[in-house]
């Protein structure tokens, strides 16, 4: 198999900057410890210089989780570093996330800045952040939209100056895949010294491409991935990280590359996030949605009962969802009917199983999703009348 490809969460930050939610130090530990259970690799617990509460929350997550990097984001400036290392210099394995804004409309309006200006004060950064840190990641804010050749200067120069981890991000979620990984591709034959580093990818789904986003550009070099669970974020959100992994995983022969995530902990954490940050799974969702094993077509439904692998390309085992749902409704069919009411321990003889199944039907005219105990209903109705 190939490489392995890195997950670097940023729910707790960059989720966390989804309109409306707002998490406390205990659920900020309590999401911690289910992303390690994960096996995610980099936590970015925060963003420290942010806000008193915040600089606590990083700070008892670094402490809490054992096994992964826990970073706090920091911009490019002296203070911000000062203030990560503040509230990680007690963790298990300390990091920081270093960050300046290379594109043309970010320099000339946010930062109103030169491009001499962006790359001094990023080398300065990475320098700085070097004499606290062994773990230093530098990402060119809105690199997606930076002209190459200048980012390819801003990476050098970052990489001379110490950084370990090389992030682009797709800020505003505005680039094709091709676009995207070509940026990783020209990024990796044009830069000095890309070896020494590890390349990263932060993607948005502005315009819903980010899971196709980073994926490219993993198959472009990347070799850590960015985003959230349940893809919360800004604005649209971040990729969601399980449906990169269950990409990776699902289509191994394709990508070749290999994944040591808990796949298995994929529904547990994404329930747990749901609930704590109040924000709710779509059940369409991809991987973690209520409906993403369910199945109400009735030739769907009679595939799945032949042989699951005519309508599923994962098992909801693997994610940790309990089981495939055959859910009746007006789509269903005789197939799917029959299985169910020999779940209920009821044996019918084909007559009976066409009477039931007619009001069945009737049924679903009238009522959307059927639940079990409308199916006992008529079954108890069925054989009161005998
Ligand atoms: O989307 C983005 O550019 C970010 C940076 C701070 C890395 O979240
Ligand atoms: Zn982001």
């Amino acid at each position: 198999m190939g490489r392995n490809v890195q997950f670097f969460d940023t729910t707790l930050r960059d989720g966390e900057q989804s309109p409306g939610v707002n998490l406390n130090v205990e659920e900020k530990v309590a999401i911690a410890l289910q992303l390690e259970k994960l096996g995610i690799h980099v936590i970015e617990a925060g963003f420290a210089a942010s806000s008193p509460g915040d600089r606590e929350a990083v700070r008892k997550v670094g402490e809490a989780v054992q096994n992964p990097t826990v970073v706090s984001l920091a911009r490019a400036v002296r203070s911000d570093i000062d203030a990560a290392w503040e509230a990680l210099k007690t963790a298990v394995n300390p990091g920081v996330h270093v960050f300046i804004a290379t594109s043309p409309i970010h320099r000339e309006y946010k930062l109103n800045m030169t491009k001499e200006e962006v790359l001094n004060q990023a080398e300065d950064a990475v320098r700085y952040a070097k004499l606290f840190f062994s773990h230093v990641e530098f990402s060119a804010e809105d690199g997606g939209r930076t002209e190459l050749d200048f980012l390819c200067e801003v990476v050098k120069r970052a990489i001379d100056a110490g950084a370990d981890v090389i992030n682009i991000p797709d800020t505003v979620g505005y680039l094709s895949p091709q676009e995207y990984g070509n940026i990783f591709r020209y990024i990796k034959t044009h830069v000095p010294g890309i070896e020494k580093v590890k390349l990263s990818a932060h993607c948005h789904d502005d315009l819903g491409m980010a899971t196709a986003n980073s994926l490219a550009a993993i198959e472009a070099g990347a070799e850590q991935v960015e985003g959230t669970i349940n893809g919360i974020g800004e604005r649209a959100g971040n990729v969601a990280l399980e449906e990169v992994a269950m990409a990776l995983y699902t289509r191994a022969s394709y990508y070749g590359m290999e994944t040591d995530l808990q796949l298995s902990e994929i529904a547990r954490t994404s329930r747990l996030i749901s609930k704590m940050t109040g924000m709710f799974v779509p059940g369409n969702k991809a991987v973690v949605g209520t409906n993403a094993f369910a199945h109400e077509s009735g030739i769907h439904q009679d595939g799945m009962l032949k042989n699951a692998a005519t309508y599923e390309i994962m098992n909801p085992e693997t994610v940790g969802q309990s089981n495939t749902l055959l859910v009746l409704g007006k789509h269903s069919g005789r197939h799917a009917f029959r299985d169910k009411l020999s779940q209920f321990g009821y044996a019918f003889n084909d007559e009976q199983i066409n009477q039931l199944f007619h009001r069945f039907k009737e049924l679903t005219d009238r009522k959307k999703v059927i639940e079990d105990e409308d199916l006992v209903s008529l079954i108890e109705e069925r054989i009161g009348e005998e």
